[in-house]
């Protein structure tokens, strides 16, 4: 089984691989280091990568960025940030990678806990979360060839707590197994649409 993941040398992308390579064959993709170097937020490097790459059994994103800021703060260019990396390069792995997709494999993207609860400084992306849930329920339906798609949706992991802690008062920082469960959970599970909420 070949499974790219991209966003693979990530704080979360790294506990997953490290699963993962027990059961499969692990191509990291990353935009400055990994067996293969692509920009999600440039369709053009997408389409280059899976050239490149060929036929995949499962695509696991675990990347993507959005601008954090006051909401008087954010400009229009600010919000396209997101839109551009975490929320079009997402859709992109999936619109472009179903063509290099084999029979029955599956895709797997990253949100987070702000789609559903939001903090403060999250308007840009906490919306990116929820168009990707959106995303992942309607394209579900029309994946052919047995292509399942799902996301994994998790709080503030464990690993990332210094960083992230004063944004979120009072959130549990989340195990990382609970996290990487989610992956394995949407790669070898057999749902499809699936938002799997890994919040507590
Ligand atoms: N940390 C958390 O608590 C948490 C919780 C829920 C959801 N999330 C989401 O999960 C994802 C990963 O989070 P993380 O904390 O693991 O982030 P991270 O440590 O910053 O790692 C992100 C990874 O994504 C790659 N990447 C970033 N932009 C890219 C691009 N344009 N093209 C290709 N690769 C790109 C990075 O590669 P380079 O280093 O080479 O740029 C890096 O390997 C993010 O979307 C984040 O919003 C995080």
């Amino acid at each position: 089984m070949k499974i790219l993941v991209i966003g693979g040398h990530g704080t979360i992308g790294k506990q997953v691989v490290k699963t993962l390579m027990e059961k499969a064959e692990i191509i990291i993709g990353g935009r400055t280091q990994g067996d293969i170097v692509v920009d999600m937020a440039d369709s053009t490097s997408i389409q280059n990568m899976f050239e490149e790459m060929g036929a995949v059994d499962a695509v696991v994103c675990i990347a993507g960025e959005a601008k954090w800021g006051n909401f008087e703060d954010l400009t229009e260019e600010d919000y396209y940030v997101g839109l551009k990396s975490k929320l079009m390069g997402q859709v992109n792995m999936v619109r472009i990678g179903q063509q290099y997709m084999k029979e029955g494999g599956s895709f797997t993207l990253t949100t987070g806990i702000l789609a559903d609860d939001p903090v403060v400084r999250t308007a840009s992306a906490a919306m990116v979360n929820g168009g990707i849930h959106s995303f992942v329920k309607a394209a579900s339906l029309e994946l052919k060839n047995g292509h399942r798609l799902n996301v994994v949706a998790a709080g503030m992991v464990e690993d990332a707590y210094e960083k992230y802690k004063d944004y979120f008062p009072g959130h549990n920082p989340i195990p990382m197994n609970k996290v990487v469960n989610g992956y394995i959970r949407s790669i070898f599970g057999k749902g499809n649409g699936e938002i799997i909420r890994i919040y507590d």
